[in-house]
């Protein structure tokens, strides 16, 4: 098993010194449900801060998890938030995060959308010229000023990440050698660009080729000095550090990235002494604190094959199915949260209750033995589990969320 932060060394997984089994009985609702430890987060952004240097400001893409109360307890411990809707935005909003602080990236925005980012004073991120108009529109309208930024498709992607979010032609952001003649257009507007946003990838665990991109990013917004040295604020060079999911990931060299990062800051600084560094990150966060419970409601054999039937699948927790994104189906980290010790162990499948071969947990993974009433662990579901999930598919049970 990959490492975690939980604590395994009885016979029942432990979160808070409170075994598994009564966090599923504690408080309505019962299984299935996610429980997120605040101190697995605390431990993340401590070892963050402690690689990076002191100029960088932490931003939490809310994308990852929006849970309200893990949301707050982000706003008193991170410099920003990234939103990417309404919903988002009114949700940072509330948790007593400053509107200066809050970014707004994601395409296809809509009016309403812009108007409420505008007359909030968060950062726009614009990803297309079309848009940039619209703010423009928008903003003349309210009568209210515009906080732009520009969201920049660079030439170059990042290799090896889960998902590649930058180079070639993308959805995401105006292409780098647009910048120049959008720029132009910006200031015939009336409007200036205060930030600039580049997110080329994400889940990548391998520091190398973050700190390559990291290095190719400060490189090209140094070289478009001239195109924004007064007004530019904030540069936003994304992040994607991943976690680890499967056997033989490794988690990613964080001393690395802050080592590229103590070369690349003073040179920027010395080029744009007004503006500060953020990275941007939603999973490396939050991904480790949370884990998805879930109770096997039956046991069957199906020609030599034993199946664990759960009563929480895809429709709770669609990524631990592989079905988002993931192009070779591996099992999520599991266990028998309530039968750690026992010295025998079975190979099973383990499904959740939809009727579809998509809701599979895990395909021929070696547990303890269990029984039906035990609960199933899947670990690292912090980010990208419940809101990622087809919670509406067959109108099954919604997990709960437990945020502690
Ligand atoms: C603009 C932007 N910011 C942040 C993120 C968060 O990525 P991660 O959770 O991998 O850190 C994404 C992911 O898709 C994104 O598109």
């Amino acid at each position: 098993m990959i490492h975690t932060y939980f604590d395994l060394s009885q016979d029942e997984v432990l979160v808070q010194g409170r075994k598994i089994s009564e966090w599923a009985v504690a408080g309505k609702g019962g299984t299935p449900f996610y429980l997120y430890h605040s101190a697995v987060i605390e431990k993340k952004i401590q070892e963050l801060r402690k690689s990076l240097p002191k100029e960088i400001q932490i931003h939490y893409a809310v994308k990852a998890n929006p849970m309200p109360e893990l949301v707050s307890f982000m706003a008193g411990r991170v410099n920003g938030f990234d939103v990417a809707s309404t919903r988002e935005l009114q949700l940072v909003l509330r948790s007593g995060m400053p509107a200066k602080e809050i970014s707004f990236a994601g395409p296809g925005k809509t009016d309403d959308e812009l108007t409420l980012a505008i007359s909030e004073q968060v950062l726009i991120y614009a990803e297309s010229i079309h848009e940039i108009r619209r703010i423009a529109g928008l903003s003349k309208k309210l009568n209210t000023p515009a906080r732009l930024g520009l969201r920049i498709n660079p030439q170059f992607d990042m290799k090896s990440s889960g998902l590649r979010m930058g180079g070639g032609s993308k959805a995401f952001g105006i292409d780098s050698e647009q910048i120049p003649e959008v720029c132009v257009e910006v200031a015939t507007l009336g409007l200036e660009i205060e930030g600039i946003h580049i997110f080329a990838g994400s889940q990548n665990l391998d520091a190398q080729t973050i700190c390559q991109t990291i290095r190719l990013s400060f490189a090209m917004v140094k070289s478009m000095s001239s195109l924004f040295l007064n007004s530019l604020r904030v540069f936003n060079f994304g992040g994607g550090l991943g976690i680890p999911y499967f056997e033989n990931d490794k988690a990613v060299d964080v001393v690395a990235i802050g080592e590229t990062l103590f070369q690349e800051v003073p040179d920027f600084l010395k080029v744009y002494p007004r503006a500060v560094p953020v990275i941007e990150l939603g999973r490396f966060l939050v991904g480790e604190c949370g884990l998805f419970v879930s109770r096997i409601v039956d046991i069957k054999i199906s020609r030599g094959q034993k199946f664990l039937v759960l009563d929480g699948g895809m429709n709770c927790h669609l990524a631990a199915t592989g079905n988002l994104g993931q192009v070779i189906k591996r099992n999520f980290p599991l266990c028998v949260g309530n039968r750690l010790q026992s010295s025998v162990r079975e190979v099973v499948n383990v499904v959740g209750p939809l009727c579809t071969p998509l809701d599979t947990f895990a395909t021929q993974v070696e547990l303890t033995l269990s029984e039906v009433g035990d609960l199933v662990v899947i670990f690292q579901s912090g980010a990208y589990g419940l809101t990622a999930s087809p919670s509406q598919f067959l109108s099954q049970r919604v997990a709960r969320e437990i945020f502690i």
